[in-house]
């Protein structure tokens, strides 16, 4: 079966001052339906660049190509009314800040109903939307949900505004959520329930999720694969199990050793020395050269190209390592 979405050779570029600077270079990404996909890296690594090019939602400066397929067909990046029949009905995305779907000045019902009448256009009248409203509600877990209908977003928390966006999301039933960051807004106790919401909407729904974060912890509890990229390329994936015991990747290395330990009471941080080079800065070789440990001067040269370690498992470095990392979060 063919995945869900299938992202190959993409690549994005901006366009400014006359001159393109590459922002996404030659990204592969499968998503696999009821799969769990966490996208990490630092920031300006190209991912939520990624995740707007599959909504079809780039700004107007950007230049793309490479091919983005929807369960088995092309979608057509250019047909903005084809792109916007699939969002909202097959692909929603949820954003690091809630109120960026939110209106201020309308009550969450008055919101929650309009997201019901454009997905559901014959369910009509004030009851039937309230019914169909208070059982999203009930989906993401909402307490009160008949006295939240009457409340403004500033009047709830941000965890529960959060919920509330996911839950006008799944009144149009997507197949593929593309969470960009939903919890680096919210302390870790909100953040826990709100990832465990993703996982309870995958398994009850078989709901696709492309979970984007730079919190390798969240990808442990939430995630079945994990795609790793850096200055917009896919250096590393593979089922996350895998890619966390066995990482090959000297920056996935990097990016696990700056988790904290949880079997020994050594408590340092080794964060990644240097910082992401911006992408009009870039070289012809491996872009993580000038941070690696491990770089010598084929990886100044050229670039290296995707390998694979085992079943699902790749990456792309000249000299990988199998160091077993014992960073990895438990579940
Ligand atoms: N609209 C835009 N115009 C120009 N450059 C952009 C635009 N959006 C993002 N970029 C650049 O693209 C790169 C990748 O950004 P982004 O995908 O947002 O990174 P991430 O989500 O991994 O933090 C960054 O260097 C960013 O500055
Ligand atoms: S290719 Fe070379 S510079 Fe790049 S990550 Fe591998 S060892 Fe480091
Ligand atoms: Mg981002």
């Amino acid at each position: 079966m063919q995945p869900l979405l299938d992202i190959r050779n993409l690549q994005v570029a901006f366009v400014a001052g006359g001159s393109s600077v590459p922002v996404v270079r030659g990204v592969d990404l499968q998503v696999e339906r009821g799969e769990i996909v966490g996208l990490v890296g630092e920031s300006g690594s190209g991912k939520s660049v990624t995740c707007m090019a599959a909504m079809g939602l780039l700004d107007g400066n950007a230049r793309l190509s490479g091919e983005i397929c929807w369960d088995g067909q092309p979608i057509p990046s250019q047909d903005d009314r084809a792109m916007s029949r699939l969002r909202g009905n097959e692909l929603a995305m949820i954003f690091q800040d809630p109120m960026s779907a939110l209106n201020p000045v309308q009550t969450i019902g008055r919101q929650l109903f309009e997201a019901i009448r454009l997905n559901d256009p014959d369910r009509r009248g004030r009851q039937a939307l309230k019914e169909r409203a208070l059982q999203l509600l009930g989906h993401v877990g909402v307490p009160d949900p008949e006295q939240r209908l009457q409340a403004y977003p500033h009047q709830l928390s941000g965890g529960l505004n959060q919920r509330v966006v996911i839950a006008m999301m799944l009144a149009g039933n997507p197949r593929l959520l593309i969470a960009d960051e939903p919890t680096t807004a919210l302390d870790v106790t909100v953040q826990a329930q709100i990832i465990e919401l993703l996982r309870q909407l995958r398994d009850q729904r078989g709901m696709s999720i492309i979970l984007v974060t730079h919190d390798l912890g969240v990808v442990v509890q939430a995630c079945d694969r994990v795609v790793v990229m850096y200055c917009g390329q896919i250096v590393e994936s593979g089922p996350v199990e895998v890619v966390f015991r066995s990482p090959c990747h000297p920056y996935t290395r990097g990016l696990l050793a700056s988790l904290p330990r949880f079997d020994s009471d050594d408590d340092t941080l080794m964060a990644i020395p240097g910082m992401v080079p911006p992408p009009q800065e870039l070289g012809v070789g491996c872009a993580f050269a000038p941070r690696c440990p491990d770089a010598s001067a084929i990886c100044r040269s050229s670039m290296p190209t995707n390998q694979f370690a085992e079943a699902g498992h790749s990456f792309a470095c000249f000299f990988p390592t199998t160091v077993p990392s014992n960073r990895v979060p438990s579940r």
